[in-house]
């Protein structure tokens, strides 16, 4: 050996466990496939009118818009414009406006991110119901087994002694410190938690509200949300919210080790690594 050969350190790892059930893995890989295509036809359906209001009315006469995206000619010629609570921002080439210079696309969202990539209200509100049902039969499917099987109990529903362990998961995420333990960090499991009984729920009882006949056979759905227009309002907030979640989610996913944490929701196994005193909170 040289002198400057170094000794190869094995790498420090732990037992390989059995941590995400069929029913984990499967819903999740078919909610992950209905969001893409819900966001995507759900830009087609705001494409057809690209502004958000709060309150019951409107129309031109009333002034109660907290969003608006489109077109706007001035004498440098037309750009894209969109106001949020009254603040006024050029977004050519991303919202209003995009597409080559000499035949640009005055719709709210690009083309790029709609299903269908053209104008088309009909097939994007296909798209999108075909794929919603699809979702509410996933989340329904993993709330009953999630209960029978402890999953809610054990993985998700945050205890105690992960709220007080919670500061102490931030720090370590936001110096990306990621523990690969048995169970669900207290940050993940609220995280999880926010995303199945806050965010979820939401997104689909608000698209429900903005359907006639929901709103018929469910009327008390227009009285908790304010109104249809209220409701989409809050559907579209809460895609956002879900859009900057996937975002995190997958910047975690890359720095916890990306194939151990893919095999985990494909196969069920995950190695976990070394353990630590602060694991000791990872009970079976
Ligand atoms: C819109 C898309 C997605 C949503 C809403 C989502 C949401 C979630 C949720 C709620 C969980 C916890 C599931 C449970 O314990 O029952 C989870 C776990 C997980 N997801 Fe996603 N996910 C999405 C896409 C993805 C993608 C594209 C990947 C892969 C690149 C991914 C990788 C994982 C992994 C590895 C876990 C397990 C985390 C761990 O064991 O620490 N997810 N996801």
């Amino acid at each position: 050996m040289s002198q400057d050969a170094k000794p190869s350190l094995p790498v420090a790892k732990g037992p390989l466990i059995y941590r995400q059930s069929i029913w984990t893995r499967l819903t999740h890989w078919v909610w992950a496939i209905c969001l893409f295509f819900l966001l995507l036809s759900g830009l087609q359906i705001f494409n057809a009118h690209p502004a958000l209001y709060i309150g019951q009315e409107s129309g031109f006469e009333y002034d109660n818009a907290v969003l608006r995206i489109g077109a706007v000619n001035t004498p440098d010629g037309p750009r894209g414009r969109t106001i949020v609570f009254g603040q006024t921002f050029d977004t050519t080439g991303l919202l209003g406006m995009s597409g080559p210079e000499a035949n640009p696309s005055y719709t709210a969202f690009p083309g790029a991110v709609t299903i269908p990539s053209f104008r088309d209200l009909a097939s994007g509100r296909v798209v999108h119901f075909f794929f919603g049902w699809i979702f509410v039969g996933a989340l329904f499917v993993w709330f009953l087994a999630s209960f029978i099987n402890g999953h809610l109990r054990r993985d998700i529903v945050p205890k105690g002694a992960d709220l007080s362990g919670l500061p102490r998961d931030v720090l370590d995420h936001a110096r990306f410190r990621l523990h690969r333990g048995r169970r669900y960090s207290p940050l993940q499991k609220l995280s999880y938690f926010i995303v199945f009984f806050v965010l979820f729920p939401l997104i689909v009882l608000t698209g429900l509200t903005m359907s006639p006949g929901m709103d018929a056979a469910w009327p008390w759905l227009l009285d908790i949300f304010g109104g249809r227009q209220t409701a989409r309002s809050i559907h579209f907030a809460v895609m956002v919210l879900l859009v900057l979640f996937f975002i995190i989610h997958i910047v975690m996913v890359l720095l916890a080790g990306p194939l151990n944490g893919l095999r985990s929701m494909i196969t069920g196994w995950y190695r976990t690594g070394p353990a630590t005193p602060r694991q000791e909170g990872d009970r079976s």
